[in-house]
């Protein structure tokens, strides 16, 4: 029997007061549905079929930006690939989503019914839900359930005297002892298509919120003579649904704690696992320390023996072994090879690259240029549009003028090249090996290799000279003629 995912994303999310849908409200850098549609794919779903308000055109397009690219390590577009889009014209309920979505499942399929807001679900949590179903002998309706300490807004699982489930009562239906059950549905059912199909066609609106409910589905299976297994969950945490920002923030936490855990499993030293966020993918080598508030996004690389310094901010880059960045830095689409030293509050743009042992220092910033080996740009410059060379030190405050109002230019610094504090560098300009330019110098000109070249006023001497008097120095000191000048 062949597997088959349907995901509910067409309710109004009403909750989240936002005009972003709410199944592309982000969790972990990915968009909530994304993390369902892998969840899926990776328990082995042959189609992912995926229930949308309307035209759907926003999380369509949402999703494959998510998904496509080369992201996700290129499974991605596999997953795209699986997915069949339907339209729900009318949030009529779980009920009638599910049931629109049946129609394009194959007769004889299994389906995995699954919530477009429950983002922490993984394979781990549904194989449970998928091996009751695919193990029985016969047809059976699998739920999976989990207790929760604070069960409010879920539907309760009851039971019979014993034990065995009878229905799922929405908590907008419930008495005041049903609402004392802690045995919460998750949303998640496997089934035939044929069982499902047979207890959706029974659906009908008569509840509080005059909705078709999916979870009725239970009474009618229970009803037609079908065993109800509901599997709790070991993991109740990676089943929590999202209806409001303050669970959005709530799941976040358990999602980022989750990562954290999985590198600390795997040797990397964070210093607090609470302050420390992953929107993306990332990988470390061996003894790395990770200090707190480090966010890094995308895809991002860590050598061996690095040190990531407080509130870093890390997006698509790949570190080098033996590399410090120092606290502050935002890193962004650049490569840095090994042993190089970055920050404090140094900002590197796309396309930046640092050869082995270069130092990028406080207030630096650098854009789509390429520093060499043992080459030191220390304090407060921009370095756009250049290829530097190796060994060069780059002095305090120097700045290359890459752009002139209409283009971007390319600067050229030669090996062990000198560049003397607060100078600019107007580009296009190519400065030869072993050049020196002074300190406070405009070049607008070539320089040789070898040759120093200073760009500044001559600097005059007066003698004795004196200092105007300021007017309050006059006035505080009345009767003082004033020396004048
Ligand atoms: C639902 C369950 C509840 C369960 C909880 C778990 C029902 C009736 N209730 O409640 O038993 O404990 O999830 O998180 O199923 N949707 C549609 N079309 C619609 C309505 C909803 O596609 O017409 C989608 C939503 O986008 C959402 C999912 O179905 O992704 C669940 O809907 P939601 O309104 O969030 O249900 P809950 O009240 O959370
Ligand atoms: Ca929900």
């Amino acid at each position: 029997m062949s597997l088959e995912a349907i995901i509910l994303a067409a309710g109004t999310g009403s909750r989240m007061h936002s005009s972003l849908p709410k199944s592309l409200h982000l969790l972990g850098g990915l968009p909530m549905l994304a993390h369902i549609a892998i969840a899926a794919h990776e328990v082995g779903a042959a189609k992912i079929h995926i229930v949308v308000a309307g035209d759907g055109a926003a999380v369509k397009s949402g999703l494959s930006t998510a998904l496509g690219g080369g992201n996700n390590n290129g499974g991605g577009e596999k997953i795209l690939a699986k997915i069949d889009w339907i339209s729900q014209s009318k949030p009529l309920g779980t009920g009638d989503a599910a049931r629109l979505a049946l129609a394009a499942v194959d007769k004889s399929a299994m389906v995995l019914v699954l919530y477009g807001d429950t983002p922490l679900v993984d394979a781990a949590t549904l194989e449970p839900l998928i091996a009751a179903q695919t193990n029985a002998q016969k047809n059976l309706l699998a739920l999976l359930t989990a207790e929760y300490d604070n069960p409010t807004g879920l539907g309760r699982i009851v039971r019979d005297g014993a034990g065995a489930v009878m229905r799922i009562i929405e908590e907008k239906d419930a008495d005041a002892e049903t609402r004392k059950i802690r045995e919460c549905n998750t949303g998640f059912i496997a089934a035939s298509a044929s069982l499902l199909a047979a207890a959706l066609a029974k659906l009908d609106n008569n509840n509080a919120q005059g909705e078709f409910y999916l979870t009725d589905v239970v009474a009618h299976a229970k009803a037609a003579g079908a065993d109800i297994v509901a599997c709790r969950s070991a993991h109740p945490q990676r089943t929590v649904g999202v209806n409001s920002h303050a669970e959005l923030a709530r799941a976040e936490r358990i999602y980022q704690f989750a990562q954290a855990e999985k590198l600390l499993a795997d040797g990397v030293r964070l210093r607090d696992p609470a302050r420390f966020d992953v929107r993306g993918r990332c990988r470390f080598g061996r003894d790395c320390t990770v200090d707190v508030n480090v966010i890094l996004e995308g895809d991002v690389v860590v050598g061996a023996r690095c040190s990531i310094g407080a509130g870093a901010l890390i997006r698509n880059s790949r570190i080098g072994d033996d590399c410090v960045i120092e606290a502050n830095c935002v890193i962004d689409d650049a490569d840095i090879g090994a042993g190089c030293v970055v920050g404090p509050f140094a900002r590197l743009r796309p396309q930046t690259r640092l050869d082995a042992n270069a130092r990028i220092g406080n207030f630096v910033e650098i854009k789509k240029s390429r520093i060499g080996q043992k080459s030191k740009v220390n304090h407060l410059s921009y370095v756009g549009d250049s290829e530097v060379g190796h060994a060069a030190n780059i002095g305090a405050g120097v700045i290359t003028c890459n752009y002139d109002g209409i283009a971007k230019h390319p600067t050229k610094i030669g090996d062990r090249v000198f560049i003397g504090s607060n100078s600019q560098l107007v580009a296009p300009l190519t400065i030869g090996d072993g050049a020196t330019i002074g300190a406070g110098s405009t070049i607008t000109k070539d320089v040789a290799a070898g040759a120093l070249a200073v760009e500044r006023a001559k600097q005059i001497g007066v003698a004795d000279w004196t200092r105007g008097k300021d007017k309050s120095d006059t006035k505080t000191h009345s009767g003082n003629s004033g020396g004048g000048a």
